[in-house]
């Protein structure tokens, strides 16, 4: 199996997850398209979604699966999102697509936050992947600065601007041993509007695809 037919497979697995006539969160990235994609034939089941990212909503929009602005709804019932990297405590590194921020606004706001991906997201530590920090324009020096005392290798994603309007830094060499205390410490540095690393607010559910089929794993 291909890797994108795994993607295929846990975004499927995810439609048992859809909320009754309530609010569905939509994450970013190919495995979420797949969801997208296989959503349309149960639109009728939800109430309403609110995308993460403007390709989301594009998408959704294209499959007229309804979609409402997040400051319409009072929650969200349940997130489905993929992930870059995710550890036995279902704590991940994400923002590849660079909708980091948004999504983890929703995923925060979640009752309920399932992943879905494919077997080669899964490690024992996070970290291989570099962790995307989206960055106010303005402070992009000074973030990248803050960001080498903490050990780390901040890259500018380049030709990359936000849904926010804002810049990616892609930063490497980063240690992750304290996953959520290195999480608190980024969001304390001003011009840094979020980071890829989500630990504090980890998966309640990861549907994770194998080539012998899916495991369903549940926080404890
Ligand atoms: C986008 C994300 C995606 O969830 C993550 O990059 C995984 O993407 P894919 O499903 O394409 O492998 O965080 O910001």
């Amino acid at each position: 199996m291909t890797q994108n037919e795994l993607k295929q497979q846990a975004a499927l697995a995810a439609l048992d997850y859809i909320p009754d006539n309530g609010i569905l969160g939509i994450g970013s990235g190919s495995t979420v398209n797949f969801f997208i994609a296989a959503l349309a034939n149960k639109k009728h089941l939800i109430g309403a979604t609110v995308a993460s990212s403007v390709a989301s909503y594009t998408l959704l929009k294209q499959h007229h699966i309804p979609v409402v602005e997040f400051n319409q709804v009072a929650t969200i019932d349940v997130y489905i999102d993929g992930a870059d990297e995710i550890n036995p405590l279902f704590q991940m590194i994400k923002g590849g697509g660079g909708c980091l921020l948004r999504e983890k606004i929703l995923a925060t706001a979640a009752r309920k936050f399932v992943c879905i991906a494919d077997d080669s997201k899964m490690v024992k530590a996070l970290g291989a992947f570099p962790l995307a920090i989206e960055v106010l324009p303005m402070a992009q020096s000074y973030v990248a600065r803050e960001l080498v005392k903490l050990g780390g290798l901040p890259v500018l994603r380049e030709g990359f601007i936000t849904d926010n309007h804002n810049i990616i830094l892609d930063v490497h060499e980063l240690s992750f041993h304290e996953p959520i205390a290195l999480e608190e410490k980024l969001a304390t540095i001003p011009g840094v509007l979020g980071s890829g690393l989500f630990a504090r607010r980890p998966a309640d559910s990861l549907l994770l695809a194998t080539t012998t089929g899916i495991q369903i794993k549940e926080h404890r």
